[in-house]
């Protein structure tokens, strides 16, 4: 089994999701001592820009038109990373909340992989799947809470949580599971760590 691994936190040790993924991953390699885990962590993989030149192959391969030489590499780099969707059969994703959504590095991952034919496909009516994968785990950290004194108007973990669910179910994921742990910057911390790590654990079983 091999899982896809995505990181998007940036603080690496000192990261909360990136702790409970990994607690999860070392539980899913326990139970499947042949694992393969391919780690891609947005910020040290030098993305592309998402910019007009992508654009520009995006619509041409669509078309069935050339690309010129530019194009052409910025889609090769694209498909690589499409590719290593299309080899998971399973996907981990560890997202911070960042101003009540998640950061900006992950989108661009997102815009970058969701390509027409690579990921899904569109018929001109409806979009389709590409991906059978059978199970997702995103696992949604914050520092502030979901209780009243946070604020009755916060959204808590929807935006992010609601669109990440979509986009995996839209590329051909059949159940998102989620982790969700707060207060990662009071003094529940230490113990929602714990609580997170745990729930990973017991995740992992039939994962
Ligand atoms: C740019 C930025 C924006 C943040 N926005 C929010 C927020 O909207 N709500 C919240 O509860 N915490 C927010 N936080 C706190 C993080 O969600 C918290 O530190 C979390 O532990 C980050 O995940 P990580 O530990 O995996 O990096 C923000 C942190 C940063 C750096």
């Amino acid at each position: 089994m091999r899982i896809l691994n995505i990181v998007s936190s940036p603080r690496g040790a000192r990261s909360v999701s990136n702790a409970i993924a990994d607690t999860f991953l070392a539980a899913c390699r326990a139970t499947h001592p042949t694992l393969e885990i391919d780690t891609l962590n947005v910020w040290d993989e030098h993305l592309p820009d998402f910019d007009s030149q992508a654009i520009g192959a995006k619509y041409k391969g669509v078309a069935g038109e050339p690309m010129n030489p530019a194009e052409a590499a910025t889609w090769a780099r694209i498909a690589a990373l499409a590719q290593r969707f299309q080899r998971a059969d399973r996907i981990v994703i560890g997202v911070p909340m960042w101003n009540f959504g998640y950061p900006y590095k992950l989108k661009q991952l997102i815009d970058l992989v969701s390509q027409r034919n690579l990921l899904f496909t569109f018929d001109g009516q409806a979009y389709g799947p590409l991906l059978k994968i059978a199970r997702a785990l995103v696992i949604h950290v914050r520092g502030q809470s979901h209780d009243k004194a946070a604020g009755g108007d916060s959204p808590g973990f929807s935006h992010q949580a609601d669109y990440l669910d979509f986009w995996l179910t839209f590329i051909g994921v059949g159940e998102v599971r989620r982790i969700l742990v707060e207060h990662t910057w009071d003094a529940l911390a230490p113990a929602t760590l714990e609580q997170g790590k745990a729930e990973a654990i017991a995740l992992a079983r039939d994962f």
